[in-house]
């Protein structure tokens, strides 16, 4: 019974792969396959929809979840190879394993372009058809420190020292990183003392972030000053714990500060939670993505007008978001 169950699953599959092989070779549009490290992430899921839409009437999209396990990605690129797409879009699980990517792709003369998660310059230039689209993620953190120094000098001054915590994103991101980096620079810029009472990861996730918060509230309660959240999600699972202790009712304020301004997070602005967050601009990165990849399965010099071309980089600005320009977002 198993035997047969796996061999009509096995058919029901071969005849989905051919009937989406033939369906984009009737259509006559290039074949893309586009890999996401996991759809359950809020950003990404932007990002996807914006590429989806750039290429409807263009190209053929085939959009894989990798699960958040780089194997999984790596069968899923060799599969792209195997169906001979014209050109791969990859959101690495994991940016340190793009060479294995690149190599592949190499192999299978299959150009790439990498987008989210930026690969390491020595990967980038294993071969001439690689490229990256993204955002610099110092600015971000830059932004996301002027944010936070404005309403401290604001509400209390230079003379206060702003003790502080910080939520990051995966380690090893680039994103997480430089955000943690420079935003904590650009307060210091300000002419603001700081004092980091503790730094931790909640990788990505409002849930994880919750229970992050509810521990740093046990442990320093009304000596924390201000939340720092390498992205909204993370920044919504503080607001999430605070509210649990009464913050944001009867005048009683803490500041956080997140990156991204998703949907939800625009919401928490406007209702006077969230402080500020800055625009990953997941339209423009995700036309970027489409843009590069398009121009390269049709054998052309890749170009876009979403973001400042250099060379094999695309990068797209960000903005700062805060309670004066957040409807311009929604
Ligand atoms: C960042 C974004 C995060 C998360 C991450 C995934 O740019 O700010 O929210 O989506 O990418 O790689």
């Amino acid at each position: 019974m198993k035997k047969i169950l796996a061999f009509a699953l096995l058919l029901a599959v071969l005849s989905m792969t051919v009937f989406v092989g033939c369906k984009a070779r009737e259509s006559g549009l290039p074949e893309i396959g586009v890999a996401i490290y996991k759809f359950d992430d809020t950003f990404m899921s932007y990002t996807r929809n914006a590429i989806e839409q750039n290429a409807q009437g263009k190209a053929t999209i085939t959009t894989v979840d990798s699960q958040n396990a780089q194997p999984t990605q790596n069968d899923q690129v060799d599969q792209f190879i195997t169906k001979k797409m014209k050109s791969i879009a990859i959101n690495p699980v994991d940016r340190t394993a793009a060479g294995v990517i690149v190599d592949k792709a190499k192999a299978g003369n299959v150009p790439v372009v990498f987008f989210n998660r930026e690969p390491f310059a020595e990967d980038m230039n294993k071969w001439e058809k690689v490229y990256y689209v993204g955002a610099k993620a110092e600015e971000s953190g830059t932004m996301q420190g002027q944010i936070a120094a404005e309403w401290w000098i604001e509400n209390k001054g230079r003379d206060q020292v702003l003790r502080y915590i910080m939520l990051m994103g995966e380690p090893g991101h680039q994103d997480a990183e430089l955000r943690t980096e420079y935003s904590i620079k650009a307060v210091r810029e300000a002419g603001i003392e700081v004092h980091q009472l503790a730094i931790d990861t909640a990788m990505w996730d409002r849930p994880r972030a919750v229970d992050k918060m509810d521990a740093f509230w046990a442990r320093f309660g009304d000596e924390i000053d201000m939340v720092f959240c390498n992205n909204d999600d993370m920044a919504l699972g503080v607001i999430e714990s605070l509210r649990k202790v009464g913050f944001f009712t009867g005048g009683r304020y803490l500041p956080v500060v997140g990156v991204d301004a998703t949907a939800p997070a625009l919401q928490a602005l406007s209702e006077g939670t969230l402080l500020g967050t800055v625009l990953n601009d997941a339209k423009n990165q995700g036309k970027a993505t489409f843009d590069i990849a398009y121009s390269l399965a049709n054998g052309l010099a890749p170009t876009t007008t979403a973001g400042t071309m250099e060379g094999k980089y695309v990068w797209v600005p960000y903005q700062k978001v805060t309670r004066d320009n957040y409807r311009d977002f929604q």
